[in-house]
């Protein structure tokens, strides 16, 4: 485990103890951490509907608007159980763009340990965000 990842790597594993994912049964746990050094968590829900599923890391997000409302994601750590590990899917790519510090980094991980680590901007180069509507 990388230095400075376990506050991350221990809030999205207990959240994602909480997944709710009896379709695809894979549990899914996402934590965060914003400009001013707070950590959210959030998991996946899975709806008998799939499209109403919502990630993990949307899950989180949603957490730290709720507590704190406008934040900065600077460092977003998603845990899954497989290998190689699950990047952000591209709706939530979306979604962090919207708060996306410009060095967010991004730490996809498993439970083995496998990690791997992309900024933001190298994953998302030409990313849709606030800027492009002047807010
Ligand atoms: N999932 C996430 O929570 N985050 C990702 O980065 C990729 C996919 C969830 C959605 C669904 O519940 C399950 O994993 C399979 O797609």
């Amino acid at each position: 485990m990388k230095p400075g990842l376990r506050d991350l790597y221990e809030a999205a594993r207990k959240a994602r103890e909480n997944s709710h994912s009896p379709y695809s049964g894979h549990k899914v746990g996402a934590a965060l951490r914003t400009g001013d050094g707070r950590v959210y968590a959030g998991c996946n829900v899975e709806n008998s509907s799939y499209g109403a599923t919502v990630c993990a890391e949307r899950g989180a997000i949603q957490a730290a608007v709720a507590i704190q409302g406008r934040f900065v994601l600077k460092e977003l750590l998603v845990l899954t159980d497989v290998n190689p590990p699950w990047p952000p899917c591209g709706l939530c790519r979306q979604v962090i763009s919207e708060f996306a510090d410009p060095d967010l980094m991004i730490h996809a991980i498993n439970l083995n340990g496998d990690t791997y680590s992309i900024a933001f901007k190298d994953l998302v180069p030409q990313a849709f965000t606030p800027a492009h509507l002047g807010k």
